[in-house]
């Protein structure tokens, strides 16, 4: 891939997070996401490559922009799988809460993993404790060789769960092991993320979120030098066809980092919409908006924060014309 388009994919992401933060607070998910994706799908126009949309706002009959298939950029330059989150957090940004993201994978030409708009469930740890974990295992196994590869206790782990229903076994399992819990209302992609950097106190992710989520979570754990695992969990017969028109004719297949995004090339940017461990979310004052970025490449293992200061008077539509 072009080491140029690192920069490249950091314009889209801005752009999609400052268009979406107008939204942040006002109960308006869709509107969030829609304001985000027409945004991301204007900059992508003028990026020199020929892009696919693998991970994307839906199939093309269901979704206006960045339907899967679609062909983004000039048509020049390399071939690349994409995976798209305009916004990694609807509700987050509805609600003016936490870690609501603007998100984007790319790599090369069918690498990435195709994944059915299905849950999954996931395991994720940061560098330190790759080979540890084993998605078919206990949870207590899970905890106590994270534990032992941190070099703590299971007592000092903290496990983030997404706080729903479906996880209170899980829950009682991380409890009953001794493990701290931090539950999250939505965006296991921050999550995922976090687990790769000590400072967020996040130590191992685990529990059932979005098939394409699991996606871009693998692909910036490459670029970490984490790790995921994921199961599809059909909850229909529709899904199970779905499954198996994908060529996975066993369900209890487990996804590993090298299925999710194979090859040794990745680039993930993500930038913050809202508030979170990582990153700043969007400032507005008078004619300037403010953005902060984590961009990183797998094959070089470059993680750059980058700072964003926009000038909303000479982009007003976030793009300059050519
Ligand atoms: P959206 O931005 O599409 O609302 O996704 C947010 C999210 O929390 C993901 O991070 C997570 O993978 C998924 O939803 C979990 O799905 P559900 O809300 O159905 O439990």
């Amino acid at each position: 891939m072009e080491r140029s388009l690192t920069m490249e994919i950091v314009r889209v992401t801005e752009a999609a997070a400052q268009s979406s933060a107008r939204w942040m607070g006002r109960g308006k998910k869709n509107e969030a996401d829609d304001a985000a994706t027409s945004a991301m799908r204007d900059v992508f126009d003028t990026i020199p490559m020929q892009g696919t949309v693998v991970i994307g706002e839906g199939e093309k009959d269901e979704a206006p922009m960045l339907y899967i298939g679609e062909e983004l950029g000039t048509s020049s330059g390399p071939k690349v799988d994409i995976a798209v989150d305009p916004v990694e957090g609807t509700n987050i940004v509805a609600q003016g809460t936490w870690n609501a993201l603007a998100v984007i994978a790319i790599a090369d030409e069918k690498k990435m993993l195709h994944a059915p708009d299905m849950y999954m469930k996931k395991i994720a740890v940061g560098p330190e404790a790759v080979g540890k974990i084993d998605i078919n295992a206990s949870v207590l196994d899970n905890l106590k060789a994270v534990a032992e590869a941190k070099n703590k206790a299971v007592e000092d782990l903290v496990v983030i769960v997404l706080n729903r229903p479906r996880h209170t076994e899980l829950i009682e399992e991380i409890r009953t092991a001794g493990a701290r819990i931090k539950l999250i209302p939505d965006g296991d992609v921050a999550a995922a993320m976090n687990t790769a950097f000590d400072d967020t106190g996040v130590d191992i992710l685990m529990g059932i979120g979005g098939a394409p989520e699991g996606v871009l979570s693998a692909a910036a754990l490459k670029c970490l030098g984490g790790e995921i695992q994921g199961k599809l969990v059909p909850s229909s017969d529709a899904e199970i066809e779905r499954c198996h028109k994908m060529g996975i004719a066993d369900l209890d297949k487990v996804f590993y980092m090298d299925d999710f995004c194979d090859g040794d090339d990745a680039i993930f940017a993500a930038t913050g919409i809202t508030d979170g461990e990582l990153l700043q979310g969007v400032r507005f004052k008078g004619s300037k908006a403010t953005t902060q970025t984590v961009v990183m490449r797998a094959k070089s293992g470059t993680v750059r924060f980058i700072d964003g200061e926009h000038s909303l008077s000479k982009k007003p539509n976030l793009v300059i014309q050519p």
